[in-house]
């Protein structure tokens, strides 16, 4: 059995050059959920424009490596390389600072490993230069394994919000998601978003409890929503936008 080559958590120079690269930003916000398809690149895009909306400075971070598709969500042009500049500047799309591996795969298929993944992850947050962000929001591959855990051990207090469905099948699920957030020793969760939701479940605000974080609130089926997706105006016009503004209005305020 052949070792990796890289071994992660051992002497990365680029750990540190990490560690100054997203000193700049107040709070980061990873989107996580145990299963795919729940909403999380959807909430990732329209969160960071309703941040902006309010009078942020946002971004956004694809770092769902084997299947990125928040530049779809906000419609922007891969064919476009971000701007390099002794590292590489994200590409401002509607006033968002934008980042994606998608700019250099071009939407082919990237068949890695899981150490390989990660270096690929390391590379992008090493080269990459925010400007002073209040929010940074990052789109994060689902699951429960070492790749979508170890996305949040690069930054000193992410807050993780964690998207979920009120379907029987997603809530043991992320009762098993919140149980390894909760493991790791000083995180705070920012709160649970029930999304495809016409109302709010008991049982995910229960387990909200259980676990000492917020239910941040329910996002209903959007009929329109695959219509709008790529049109940052008209995904402006959505019942998500107006839910996710709630909630950001009442849970996600900055003090100067
Ligand atoms: N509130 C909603 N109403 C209707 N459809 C939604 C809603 N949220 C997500 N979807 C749909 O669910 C699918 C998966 O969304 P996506 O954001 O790609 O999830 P994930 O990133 O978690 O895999 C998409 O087709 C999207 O249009
Ligand atoms: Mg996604």
């Amino acid at each position: 059995v052949s070792e990796p080559v890289f071994k992660p958590k051992e002497k990365d120079f680029r750990l540190a050059v990490i560690n100054r690269r997203f000193a700049s930003i107040k709070e980061i916000l990873p989107v996580m959920s145990s299963k795919g398809g729940v909403g999380k690149t959807l909430i990732s895009t329209v969160l960071a424009l309703v941040l902006k909306d309010c009078g942020y400075n946002a971004g956004l971070l694809d770092l769902d490596i084997t299947n990125p598709s928040a530049h779809t969500a906000l419609g922007v042009s891969i064919n476009e390389l971000p701007e390099e500049e002794r590292g590489v500047k994200p590409l401002m799309v509607d006033g968002i600072e934008f980042m994606s591996v998608s700019f250099y795969t071009k939407d082919n298929p990237l068949p890695l490993r899981g150490w390989e993944i990660d270096n690929v992850i390391r590379e992008l947050l090493a080269i990459t230069i925010w400007s002073e962000l209040d929010y940074l929001i990052i789109d994060t591959p689902p699951g429960l394994s070492d790749e979508a855990l170890d996305v949040i051990s690069y930054f000193r207090s992410p807050k993780p919000l964690v998207v979920v469905t009120p379907s029987p099948l997603a809530i043991n699920s992320v009762r098993r998601l919140l149980q390894l957030l909760n493991d790791l020793s000083g995180l705070r969760i920012l709160g649970i978003v029930e999304n495809m939701a016409n109302k709010a479940s008991r049982s995910i605000k229960e387990l909200a409890d259980a676990f000492r974080t917020k239910y941040l609130g329910n996002v209903p089926i959007d009929p329109i929503i695959d219509e709008v997706i790529g049109d940052t105006n008209r995904l402006r016009n959505t019942i998500l936008y107006a839910k996710l503004k709630e909630i950001a209005r009442k849970h996600l305020v900055l003090t100067p």
